[in-house]
Parts: C-alpha cells; sequence; structure tokens
C-alpha cells in the first residue's frame, strides 16, 4: 500500500467509524459545531498531540510491537530530560520533605531473549516528588544509575505522589466536563539503554497511589508494572521507608 492509499484508507475508516457514532447519538449540528470548536481551541493551546497521546499512544505500542518480549513498555511522557549520572544510585538532591517516604528499589536489568544480565546498563530515572511535582529546572529526582558487573541496580529515592495535570488547558476541561479525573497514577519513569542504544522506556506504579484504577491516560497501568512495596529493615532512624524490587527485562528496540 502508498503512503496515499494508507492515508486515503486511514481517513476513510475514521469518518465511517465517525458517522457511526453521530448516528448511535443522534448527535445534533449544535453539537457537531461545539466539537469544532473544541478542536479548535485544543490545538490553538498547543495540546492536540498530547490528547491523542493519553488517549491512544499506548494501543499503538500494543499493536505495533506485538509479541514483544520482556518489561512493559510505556509512554515516556512530557518530562523527560537529559540527567546526571548518580555514581551512589540516590537521586535526592536535597533532603527529602517533612512527611515523605523514601523509597530503595533494587534490581536486575535482563536481555528479554538471552535472560543474561546486562552489566554497564544505563537506568534513567525520573519521578515526581511526595507532593506530585517534578523539578523542571533542577535535576531532583532525576538521574542515571549504572547497573554493576551482575546487572544489578540500586535507587535511593523518595516515593512519587499522583499528580494532577492539564488543569487550565482545553484538556482539562474535556476530563472535566465528563467528571473524570486528569491524573497520574503514581510512578517512577524508567529509560534502560546499552552500549548507548536505548532499549526500553517504561513507568513503574506505586500501589499506594488512587489512582491505578482511574489512571487518565488510557491503558498505562498493568499489574505487571506494580511494584510490590515492604516497609525497609535497612533504613537507620526511620520508620518511614519503603523498599521494593523491580527486575527489568530488555530487548532491541
Ligand atoms: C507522564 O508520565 O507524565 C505522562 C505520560 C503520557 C502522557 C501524559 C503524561
Ligand atoms: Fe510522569
Amino acid at each position: 500500500m502508498t503512503r496515499e492509499e494508507r492515508l486515503n484508507a486511514i481517513w476513510a475508516r475514521t469518518v465511517e467509524k465517525l458517522k457511526e457514532v453521530v448516528r448511535e447519538f443522534k448527535i445534533t449540528e449544535d453539537e457537531l459545531h461545539a466539537a469544532g470548536d473544541y478542536i479548535n481551541r485544543l490545538g490553538q493551546s498547543g495540546m492536540g498531540r498530547s490528547l491523542v497521546d493519553v488517549s491512544l499512544a499506548l494501543t499503538s505500542v500494543a499493536s505495533t510491537t506485538p509479541g514483544r518480549r520482556g518489561t512493559r513498555s510505556n509512554l515516556e511522557g512530557p518530562y523527560h530530560a537529559k540527567h546526571p549520572i548518580r555514581p551512589d544510585g540516590n537521586i535526592l538532591e536535597r533532603p527529602a520533605a517533612p512527611g515523605a517516604m523514601l523509597l530503595t528499589l533494587s534490581g536486575t536489568v535482563t536481555d528479554a531473549v538471552t535472560g543474561k544480565p546486562l552489566p554497564g546498563a544505563h537506568l534513567d530515572f525520573w519521578q515526581t516528588d511526595g507532593n506530585g511535582l517534578y523539578d523542571r529546572k533542577g535535576n531532583n529526582l532525576r538521574g542515571i544509575v549504572v547497573a554493576d558487573d551482575l546487572g544489578r541496580y540500586k535507587l535511593s529515592t523518595v516515593l512519587p505522589a499522583d499528580y494532577a495535570e492539564h488543569e487550565h488547558d482545553p484538556i482539562g476541561e474535556l476530563f472535566r466536563a465528563m467528571g473524570k479525573p486528569n491524573t497520574r497514577a503514581a510512578h517512577v519513569h524508567i529509560k534502560v539503554s546499552v552500549g548507548g542504544k536505548l532499549r526500553l522506556t517504561t513507568q513503574i506504579f506505586m500501589p499506594t497511589s488512587s489512582f491505578l484504577d482511574k489512571d487518565y491516560v488510557e491503558g498505562a497501568v498493568s499489574d505487571d508494572l506494580i511494584v510490590k512495596l515492604e516497609p525497609d529493615p535497612n533504613a537507620k532512624g526511620t520508620d518511614k521507608a519503603y523498599r521494593a524490587h523491580f527486575d527489568l527485562a530488555v530487548t532491541a528496540q
């Protein structure tokens, strides 16, 4: 199929599907115009790409990489940056806010096909703090941890929190109108590279989240990406510390 034929087929099918919706819900001309006005506002706000991401991107990943082995991939999202290497595995650049829970996350990185560990793999982490805020200007709670000779990694951080976004743009407007939250379930983003080649982009979720069953990114949360937290017996002088184990199996992309 040429590019032109593919575009024609996709457009024709999309219009056909939308006509079905118009018939099913007897959508009026006024309602169609309201939808058109909404699309205009969405475009003006620059949020069109984000709306297709939160609604459809994970369906695209699943249908374009069938049978892919290893840890399930997930969206990179908008908050990745270039991060420093953290030789001690600690991505907290300042003391955790009072009340924040410390988190030690560890595991092994392996090749999903051979099962062999991947020493020297780079694990690039970024996440919110305990109040659901990303550091947008600096590198707090951001950093790269290098796997050891046996492919093991250890990250010292805090427990991330749920966060709402798009409060003041047309995506928030749409979700509010539907009575749905525009909230992400608490997660840690991870990108794994081996020998400078990106092998996996994913997110892991915290069981403490109240939004695991209603993350506004369709299809983001799955049981295999939810970590199990337990009290950290090695944490000294605090009972506010968890540990969790999460192994990562990566493929060539
Ligand atoms: C995020 O993880 O932050 C994110 C990912 C996809 C869409 C919106 C947010
Ligand atoms: Fe995020």
